[in-house]
């Protein structure tokens, strides 16, 4: 039998609300704690350059207190690279990052950067991290994935998830469904994020060979209104309908 599909809450915006204030509160650390409580099995935390949510602090008191397993989202860059070092994250997705965008757009160019991300990815899992690569459905992508050594690749969902024209969303969902076979057949385990809400996630269900789905955004906005462990329940349950 298959593994039940599993749920990462990427908490990020948990700390954006706390920064738009400057304040001490919401707490991620709180809110990782409820997250658990619901049924999820990890949580995400995107450490961006530019620091505009979750600061280094963050990092450091969830990899000592939470109660999930880390997932830390980061750029391939040095500095990032030496907090992820220090603090072992259980898994640490590699993402492409520019200051001005509003969200992570579009996956890493695996072909172009190989031999950094190569050696990213030797030197973290090397520190026993598992290194996800976030990364588009795309088969030459996928392979180059997979020669980096890195065991997982996260699908980009957000393009099929924002698509508003019904065709162009179906065309989306068959190159997500491809790229998973193609990425199973490569070995790799297929976690999938970006864009993923109540509304999308029955379409999402039908790519195959899921393991982890990471989301963040739908579930905060919705726990302004029935709280974060209802937010996280609701989501838990569409994906088990699903
Ligand atoms: N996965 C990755 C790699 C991401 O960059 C993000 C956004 O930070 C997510 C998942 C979660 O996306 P969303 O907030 O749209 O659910």
């Amino acid at each position: 039998m298959s593994q039940p599909l599993k749920l990462g809450v990427n908490i990020d915006h948990v700390a954006t609300l706390r920064q738009a204030r400057g304040t001490l509160y919401p707490d991620p650390l709180e809110a990782a704690k409820i997250c658990a409580k619901a049924g999820a099995v990890s949580i995400t935390v995107h450490l961006r350059e530019d620091r505009r949510h979750i600061q280094d602090s963050d990092v450091y008191c969830l990899s000592e207190k939470c109660p999930l397993p880390i997932n830390l989202e980061m750029a391939n860059s040095e500095e990032i690279v030496q907090i992820a070092l220090k603090v072992k994250p259980a898994e640490i997705c590699l993402v492409p990052e520019k200051r001005q965008e509003l969200t992570t757009e579009g996956g890493l160019d695996v072909v172009r950067n190989f031999q950094a991300l190569e050696k990213t990815v030797r030197r973290l899992q090397d520190n026993g991290s598992v290194v996800s690569l976030f990364v588009d459905a795309d088969e030459k992508t996928l392979q180059a994935c997979a020669k980096t050594g890195a065991k997982v690749v996260e699908l980009h969902t957000g393009s099929f998830c924002d698509a508003t024209d019904p065709i162009l969303a179906e065309q989306l969902l068959k190159k997500l469904i491809d790229g998973a076979e193609c990425a199973r057949s490569l070995g790799l385990q297929v976690n999938a994020g970006h864009g993923i809400n109540i509304g999308n996630i029955a379409r999402i269900l039908t790519i195959p060979h899921l393991d982890t789905l990471n989301i963040g955004h739908s579930i905060i906005a919705r726990a302004v209104f029935v709280g974060l462990e209802n937010a996280v329940a609701e989501m838990m349950r569409a994906m088990a309908d699903g």
